[in-house]
């Protein structure tokens, strides 16, 4: 402990690890109980962490967390968030102030609120996401830390509230680093910031944190799942779970860790969640004095040699890859409204699918498609060349697969987890995926695993899909660019596989600015890009395992690493539809595309 000029400063070292107090996720938060902090932030950039670290740079608890104001004339306080700018919350900063659209580093949030807590009530406070790392104080006192940029977590402070005036101070650095996940080279925008919604959990004393419910046995119509309660009275409680429409009703027991296991045969009268009818039912959970509502629908998901069965039938994936950027403009997307405007350019598209692109998008997105009839792919941003070798690196990966898991395993469109994207065919990522691939599946065995591989070998005229990691996956994915970052698809090439496994093309197309037109031939014409996709097309046509296409990408979206003068200006313009929603040539090609195989039997939608 230093004692300097009568200010009693505790010195940490910078990188000290804060005690993360973050509780176990709350999940089912759209339904509970909230209080909402969404809403103008003041910030502080911060670019030389002047509020975290001393002149010697080591940590410091007192820095900006205290949110302090000068009490005397003489005193000096070289910040004030008060006087200092805002930015909404939700919300990146990059697209809120064209001074941070480049921004990379650390901004502070404060805010203040009067709350007056209830007697009996337990109160947790959620971040849906934060980019990248976050240090979060209540009322001046650091109470955790969280390292991911797309999944939520929570801290009790139920103890730390005041009765009236109470502040939150949240420091986010967005610093890309080799061991963080995403490491520090991708091809998507660094949006920093407080993301997604930011809220108040109230809950009684014991509440229902979590559940999981399924349809576990497609004909015996037998549900199944589990209850977690949480507080002083979990053990040994009694839960009721309800879905009216279906005159379910069970009272479960639970366990000595406050866990109540079920399944039981629903009605005959059961209607399976598909694209064609995304049934949901309203579920209803009572538990001591907590009722937690929620929206589920039921089917089952597996693989059969080549095919992809969805409620016991081949389903063909017609799709289309998404980044999460808000349609017009850019931005992080982060509401219902602007994931809606998405999303229904999918369904213009003809899809029954989305692949949700590099990372985990925000729980509107999937309640949404769940609502709209999209089957999603999920996504944790293990991508490309991330620090394989490093423990920190692995055990962040399993976390923000956990959350993700956590957060939305009763989303029946969900149907596949991937771990990872482009990752390249190295001893020690293969191992680093397997580990994902087995987390994963000891979190959720219901549904089925990918991850977007690559062509590795090319040999007489084939482009053999023959990855090691794929004989890990239960759904093989691949991303290929013929005629945009190397020879046409028309090159005569086959495309084989050495696994017996359903295929998903998750990536293919080509760049064009919008507007531009000209010969088929010239790059960046909307006629180059829509050449390059129908050569795709007839390739994709000739591969009987395939299952799924997921065109890259929706929309153009902001990269860093896109700096060609007039065609790109920081956009990836593979995208069908403009950065300000004009759709390209090539969506109605696709849209074409899906439209005659979307009445065919599986497996005739590509010729044999
Ligand atoms: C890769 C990668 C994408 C990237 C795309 C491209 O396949 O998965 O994230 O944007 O190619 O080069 O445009």
């Amino acid at each position: 402990m230093l004692i300097w000029a009568g200010l009693l400063v505790a010195i940490l070292p910078v990188r000290a690890q804060t005690d993360t107090m973050l509780a176990p996720l709350i999940t089912d938060v759209p339904h509970r109980q909230t209080f909402t902090l969404n809403g103008s932030w003041h910030i502080i950039v911060d670019p030389y962490q002047t509020g975290y670290v001393d002149y010697r740079y080591r940590r410091t608890t007192r820095g900006y967390f205290l949110n302090q104001h000068a009490q005397r004339p003489d005193e000096l306080v070289e910040y004030n968030f008060a006087t200092s700018p805002s930015l909404q919350v939700p919300g990146d900063w990059n697209s809120q102030d064209a001074r941070l659209l480049y921004y990379e580093g650390t901004v502070w949030y404060e805010r203040d609120f009067r709350y007056h807590p209830q007697p009996g009530k337990r109160v947790f406070l959620y971040f849906g996401a934060v980019n990248y790392h976050a240090v979060v104080a209540l009322n001046g006192k650091i109470i955790g830390e969280h390292v991911g940029g797309f999944t939520p977590f929570n801290m009790e402070v139920t103890q730390l509230l005041h009765d009236g005036d109470n502040f939150i101070v949240v420091m986010v650095d967005d610093t890309r680093h080799k061991e963080a996940v995403p490491t520090n080279n991708f091809d998507w925008w660094n949006y920093g910031g407080i993301t997604r919604d930011v809220c108040l959990i109230e809950t009684p004393e014991t509440f229902i944190r979590d559940y999981f419910i399924h349809l576990s046995d497609l004909r015996s119509r037998k549900i199944a799942g589990w209850v977690q309660l949480d507080g002083q009275a979990a053990a040994a409680s009694w839960v009721e779970l309800a879905i009216p429409e279906l005159h379910v009703h069970q009272r479960l027991r639970t366990d000595a860790q406050g866990r109540a296991y079920f399944a039981f045969q629903a009605p005959a009268s059961l209607q399976l969640w598909s694209p064609e009818q995304p049934k949901l039912y309203r579920l209803v959970w009572i538990a001591n004095q907590d009722t937690l509502e929620d929206e589920v629908g039921f089917r089952t998901i597996e693989v059969k040699g080549d095919d992809i069965l969805l409620n016991g039938k081949s389903v063909f994936l017609r799709g289309v890859s998404i980044h999460e950027e808000a349609a017009f403009g850019g931005g992080r997307a982060h509401s219902a409204e602007q994931d809606h405007i998405l999303l229904q350019w999918a369904k213009e598209l003809g899809c029954n699918y989305v692949r949700l692109a590099h990372y985990p998008h925000n729980e509107a997105m999937i309640r949404e498609a769940e609502k709209m009839g999209l089957l999603v792919w999920a996504e944790i941003p293990v991508y490309w060349t991330i620090d394989w070798n490093n423990p920190a690196t692995l055990a962040n990966a399993k976390q923000q697969l956990s959350e993700e898991i956590t957060r939305d395993k009763n989303r029946a469109n969900i149907i596949i987890w991937s771990v990872g994207n482009e990752t390249p065919r190295i001893p020690e990522r293969l191992q680093f995926m397997k580990a994902l691939v087995d987390h994963a599946r000891s979190l959720d065995s219901t549904r089925l695993i990918s991850a977007a591989l690559q062509i590795s070998r090319v040999a007489h005229d084939t482009s053999w899909l023959d990855d090691p990691l794929g004989a890990y996956l239960d759904v093989l994915g691949c991303n290929i660019y013929p005629g945009w970052y190397g020879p046409s698809a028309d090159s005569g090439a086959r495309f084989a596989s050495i696994y017996q496994k359903p295929l998903i093309m998750s990536e293919f197309g080509a760049g064009a600015l919008q507007g531009f037109h000209g010969d088929s031939t010239q790059r960046w014409t909307e006629e180059f890009q829509y050449r390059v996709l129908e050569e795709d097309i007839r390739l994709l046509k000739t591969i009987p395992f395939l299952r799924g296409t997921t065109p890259w990408i929706l929309k153009d979206f902001r990269s860093p690493k896109r700096l060609l003068p007039y065609y790109q200006d920081g956009w990836n313009r593979k995208g069908l539809v403009s950065d300000q929603g004009v759709k390209k040539e090539a969506f109605y090609l696709i849209r074409q595309f899906y439209q005659d195989i979307a009445n065919l039997p599986v497996g005739r939608q590509v010729a044999k």
